[in-house]
């Protein structure tokens, strides 16, 4: 039986650790992030999408037999339902990604027969199928809004290529479907943030796959958590042109305000993700005459370096993802979605791990109010 301890009031639950993982290890105060002991960095160079989901699903680097295999079980799940093809032509077309994205998980659990099975198998394939979806999902809800054809997947291309095919009805560049690649492999996982505990929270109470990532997608969608990347554009937006970066920054700096991309909760060193997300953000500016936004943004980062890095802020992955996803061509509304397609890997892969050994996540609150109120009649209150 379990020691009962004297519960400690964490706000936040900034110190508190709820869960065991096997998949992300932060060092905030060193600046690293490794997958399953290996750096991101050098992820990011050398890994694909695919090969970074077998990784932190599997514990283990793929052979190359059972890389092409873990693919074709992928790619046999690109395509939705026609039914769901039915729901999204029913959506606004005002309606914000997220909250079409959210609904959409959600409703795939309608046509998979498994979507209540709980055991490790069915999970891993539930886990496929919803990696695998969801970028057909959001693109078909994308060219939707847009009035436009859907463009079905193509089984022989990555995740990352038929996204962007499905999105803009044209294959992408080898340089343009790598630096999307790069940013989902960025962003697959990232310890106990607060997307990946909600998911576990749901997880645990053994609802299903489908409900603990529609949470997932919900909580994600908050600014605090997915959301900087698109404000990161939208201050580059408003400043316009390089010349008037540096009163933009003064003004903000002087009114103590933050500037979006910078600083983060857990690192106190320069965000590992950002190394190398920067110089390829230059690349992917520089192809598709986007480098007046690279350049807005290194001049920012000059100026960010003297005021607040002795604080510990540095640019943060989303600094450099927001050019990276404009200059493919994906607007704005549409880079939280982006975060959820990669992260869906590390909700599904955590859901998996909370199930082994799993136990009720249910913390206490700390009761602030008044006791012993009488049960006043309505006819009695004032
Ligand atoms: C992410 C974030 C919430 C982390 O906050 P935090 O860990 O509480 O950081 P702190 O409040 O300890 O920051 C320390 C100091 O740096 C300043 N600071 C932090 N982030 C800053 C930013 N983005 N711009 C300017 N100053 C910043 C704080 O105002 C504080 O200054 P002070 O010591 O004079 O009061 C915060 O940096 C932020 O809001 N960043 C912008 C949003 C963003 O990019 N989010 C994406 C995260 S991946």
């Amino acid at each position: 039986m379990a020691t009962a301890t004297a519960p400690t009031f964490d706000k936040g639950l900034a110190n508190t650790v709820a869960a065991e993982t096997q998949m992300s290890f932060i060092d905030g105060g060193k600046g690293v992030l490794e997958y399953v002991g290996i750096d991101i960095d050098s992820l990011a160079r050398n890994s694909t999408f695919e090969e970074t989901v077998y990784l932190l699903w599997n514990l283990k680097l793929p052979t190359r037999a059972e890389l092409d295999a873990f693919c074709t079980e992928l790619r046999a799940e690109y395509m939705l339902p026609a039914e769901m093809d039915a729901l999204i032509r029913q959506f606004p077309r005002s309606t914000p990604p997220m909250h079409a994205l959210r609904t959409m998980i959600s409703a795939l659990s309608m046509f998979d027969r498994e979507a209540d099975v709980n055991t490790p198998e069915a999970n891993r394939r539930k886990a496929l199928r919803i990696v695998a979806k969801t970028p057909a999902l959001i693109a078909r809800f994308d060219r939707h809004r847009k009035g436009k054809p859907f463009v079905d997947p193509q089984p022989d291309l990555t995740i990352a290529q038929n996204f962007l095919l499905m999105l803009n009805g044209e294959l992408p560049t080898d340089a343009m479907a790598k630096a999307l690649d790069v940013c989902l492999i960025l962003h697959a996982d990232h310890g106990l943030n607060a997307s990946t505990f909600a998911a576990r929270v749901t997880i645990a109470t053994l609802s299903d796959m489908y409900s603990a990532i529609t949470t997932a997608v919900g909580t994600l969608k908050g600014p605090l958590h997915g959301g900087a990347n698109e404000e990161v554009m939208h201050m580059l937006n408003e400043i316009g042109t390089i010349d008037k970066v540096d009163a933009y920054m003064a003004g903000k700096l002087e009114r103590k305000e933050l500037i979006m991309g910078f600083g983060h909760r857990v690192y106190k060193a320069y965000d590992p993700r950002a190394t190398y997300l920067k110089t390829f953000a230059k690349q992917v500016a520089a192809d598709t005459g986007n480098l007046n936004l690279y350049e807005m943004s290194r001049r920012i980062e000059e100026i960010m370096d003297k005021a607040v890095a002795a604080k510990g802020i540095f640019p943060n992955v989303d600094f450099y993802s927001a050019t990276t996803y404009y200059s493919l061509g994906l607007d704005l509304d549409l880079f939280t979605c982006m975060f959820a397609l990669s992260r869906n890997s590390g909700w599904c892969g955590h859901c998996i791990e909370q199930l082994k050994g799993n136990r009720l996540i249910r913390p206490m609150a700390d009761y602030i109010g008044p006791h012993g109120v009488p049960y006043v009649p309505m006819a009695e209150r004032r």
